[in-house]
């Protein structure tokens, strides 16, 4: 059996409190993988803002630099959250949307959390075997690439009602930079015009969505050159003049529904009508003196946020030490055991009887990691590790504002692009969401999570998600927002950002900037970004653990952009991972 920690949590916890912000320890471990070479570029695209007041730190420095223009406009944190994932539809359209859905956590300076919940939903004709075909095998084109492949989308019902219950800005002007952006254009980022080049064999054979991505001439975008969308420029301006009417109604409502009769989709006028947001009870933890809050089902992240923590707990992470043998081993011990317990547990509350109040105690974490021993536990299945084919899929920011109200937000189509299909004539694309069900019970998704009943598909429910927007707060004094796309590996991403800060005492940049690893019980395998160095992966192979997959330098885990306020000072993160921003005053 690992040592367990002898000391108190309280005493733990002050020790903790105070290793934390030491900016040496995290600057020292960079030091120290520079000397051994092991970072070369591979984290050099984001950037990391200190600041007094406010701050944004997102996948993209337009949406930051309008999120931030909101707060200083007098705007709060969810004008500027809904300001910055309006402008990330435009910006940043492989993951920003309103052709698919999401989740936010909002903490208001008083310490009070609420979460929206704006997934899609199955539409009302859809059915439990309808990506099977006639021999009861899974068909992934039909599930991921097709007009069948959409939920129906929850963005801008959500960010609507985000607005209504917290903002305090008038709606016309936390939509108006969006509008100017998609219908003025903005110079393409260089990774952004390297994205449409690589989607162009999926793109080149739907004529929305190449009329959307390339010129008129069919050729490319260079990085640089101003790119217009003119189409979603005038949704965008139909949502900002009539609200949830000027997408759940009416023209744009007509669009969507035109687009589902042209490829086979199921969206109806009456689902479109239909959809609502839900207001949902925060997941709610501790961790070592620290409060949790997370999201709720529909999506895992929050339950398997807190179950790892509830797990990791009763060991001296910070002692054994960041990313050595013993601790990593603790932590995917703990992660097969998360996601064993995903596969079987969670799905949609509104149509399955998830066992949350187990799920969440210290008590089932501690008969958990009853066998947890020196040695890796086997996953029973054991198959070969799957690189993520959509890295970049899903996006999250994290906003904070001057009086200290927080929002965690991460929002997603799904894969890169979602369905790859644009509404003709209402310039966005629509998710692929639908593959998040589990469509046939053990078959695998894109992201290799197998499921079960819970995650059955029905009409009108909502597909289990990982997207895992977090606050970890300890009074006001400390507030850390952070979450990340990346499939499966939101979850792992998101605890590795928490640990490095509780754990490891990581200052904010340090914490994100650092090599992830990731476990998901199945497959039976443990993938390593290449900063990890060599002689631990060989440590955890000699301890048992198989099939250990060092990913190349341009294959990266999450892109966690997040933001740490600790007295009084606030330092935003954007991933080094990717080419985000991050803003502040
Ligand atoms: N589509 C990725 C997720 O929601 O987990």
């Amino acid at each position: 059996m690992i040592r367990l920690q002898n000391r108190t949590i309280g005493f733990l916890a002050r020790s903790i409190f105070e290793v934390t912000h030491s900016r040496t320890t995290g600057r020292r471990f960079i030091s120290l993988v520079l000397a051994f070479g092991v970072i070369t570029t591979m984290f050099t695209l984001g950037n990391t803002v200190v600041v007094e007041n406010a701050a944004v730190a997102s996948r993209s420095m337009l949406a930051s630099e309008a999120g931030v223009a909101a707060m200083r406009a007098g705007g709060n944190a969810v004008d500027a959250a809904v300001t910055t994932a309006f402008v990330l539809a435009v910006t940043y359209p492989s993951a920003g949307n309103l052709g698919g859905g999401g989740f936010a956590v909002i903490r208001t300076p008083e310490g009070d959390v609420f979460t929206n919940d704006h997934r899609e939903r199955a539409p009302n004709n859809a059915t439990e075997d309808m990506f099977l075909d006639e021999a009861g095998e899974y068909v992934a084109e039909r599930a991921l690439r097709s007009h069948l492949s959409s939920g129906v989308p929850g963005s801008v019902a959500g960010l609507l009602a985000l607005h209504e219950r917290f903002g305090v800005l008038p709606r016309e002007a936390v939509i108006a930079r969006a509008i100017e952006l998609a219908r003025d254009g903005f110079e393409l980022p260089a990774d952004i015009a390297r994205q449409f080049v690589s989607h162009h064999e999926r793109f080149k054979h739907i004529d929305s969505t190449r009329r959307v991505f390339y010129k008129a001439d069919g050729s490319f975008y260079q990085a640089g050159e101003l790119f217009k969308q003119p189409d979603l420029a005038a949704t965008l301006s139909r949502v900002s003049e009539k609200g949830r009417d000027g997408f759940y109604t009416g023209e744009t409502a007509e669009l969507i529904v035109a687009e589902m009769a042209r490829g086979g989709g199921l969206i109806s006028k009456k689902d479109l009508a239909d959809y609502e947001p839900a207001w949902r009870e925060p997941i709610h933890g501790r961790y070592r003196g620290f409060d949790v809050h997370s999201m709720p089902p529909p999506s895992s992240g929050g339950v398997l946020i807190v179950h790892l923590l509830n797990m990791l707990e009763p060991f001296d992470l910070s002692e054994l030490g960041f990313h050595t043998a013993p601790s990593m081993h603790l932590m995917i011990e703990s992660e097969r055991r998360a996601y064993a317990d995903r596969a079987v547990h969670l799905g949609d509350p509104d149509f399955y009887p998830v066992p949350l109040d187990t799920l969440l105690s210290k008590r089932y974490a501690l008969r958990r990691i009853e066998d947890i021993g020196a040695r890796a536990t086997t996953s029973d299945d054991v198959e070969a590790g799957a690189v993520p084919r959509e890295p970049f899929e899903t996006t999250h920011f994290s906003v904070i504002d001057a009086d200290g109200m927080a929002v965690a937000f991460t929002t997603t189509i799904n894969g890169g692009y979602g369905s790859g299909i644009v509404v003709e004539g209402a310039g966005f694309l629509l998710n692929n969401e639908m593959d998040d069900f589990s469509a046939k019970p053990g078959t695998p998704n894109m992201f290799g999570l197998i499921g079960g009943e819970a995650n059955a598909i029905e009409p009108g429910k909502r597909m289990l998600s990982s997207m895992t927007p977090t606050i970890v707060s300890k009074g006001n004094d400390f507030i850390l927002i952070t979450g990340s796309p990346g499939g499966s590996t939101i979850i792992t991403t998101t605890l590795q950002v928490i640990v490095n800060v509780i754990d490891h005492g990581f200052d904010m940049e340090d914490a994100v900037n650092a090599p992830r690893f990731h476990h998901q019980w199945r497959p039976n395998s443990v993938r390593f970004e290449a900063g990890i160095k060599q002689k631990v992966i060989d440590e955890l192979d000699a301890m048992g653990h198989v099939n250990l997959y060092r990913l190349p330098e341009q294959a990266v885990i999450g892109d966690a952009n997040s933001i740490l306020k600790y007295r009084g000072s606030i330092t935003a993160t954007s991933d080094g991972r990717n080419n985000g921003g991050a803003v502040g005053f």
